[in-house]
């Protein structure tokens, strides 16, 4: 009895932890990406990011957000997009990995929402 209590309660936390992962996410999208990106409402000066983490795999999108100078260049997919959009490339935010991470973790949560 005492170990499924126990199992609960850390259940509990890590459901809870990945919560505030993404919401610190969520806060960081807000503030630096809804100029260039809406989630689920249509393109502005880049895609829509609703999906984006189906479309792409999880190291992709965080290449594409750490190093888009990079990406830009090399990788065909993300060269394909810079024509897309009308070659205005993705601005590199100086982001560290964990605040990348967050943001895919907010990403990942909307995706999950229909
Ligand atoms: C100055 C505008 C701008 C800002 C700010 C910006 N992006 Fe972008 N982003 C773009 C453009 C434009 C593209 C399409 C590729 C290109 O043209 O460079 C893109 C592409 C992407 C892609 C690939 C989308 C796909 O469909 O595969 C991801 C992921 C992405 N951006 C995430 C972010 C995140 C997260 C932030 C905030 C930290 C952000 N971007 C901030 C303009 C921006």
């Amino acid at each position: 009895m005492k170990n499924i209590l126990l199992r609960f309660l850390v259940l509990g936390v890590s459901f809870f932890s990945l919560d505030t992962f993404a919401q610190a996410g969520k806060a960081i999208f807000d503030s630096k990406c809804v100029t260039c990106h809406t989630l689920g409402k249509g393109k502005l000066i880049g895609p829509d990011l609703k999906g984006v983490t189906q479309r792409r795999k999880a190291d992709w999108i965080k290449k594409m957000i750490k190093d888009p100078e990079t990406m830009l260049k090399t990788d065909e997919t993300a060269k394909k997009l810079l024509q897309e959009y009308n070659n205005i490339p993705m601005i590199n935010m100086g982001l560290k990995d964990n605040e990348i991470n967050a943001i895919l973790a907010y990403l990942k949560s909307e995706d999950k929402k229909k």
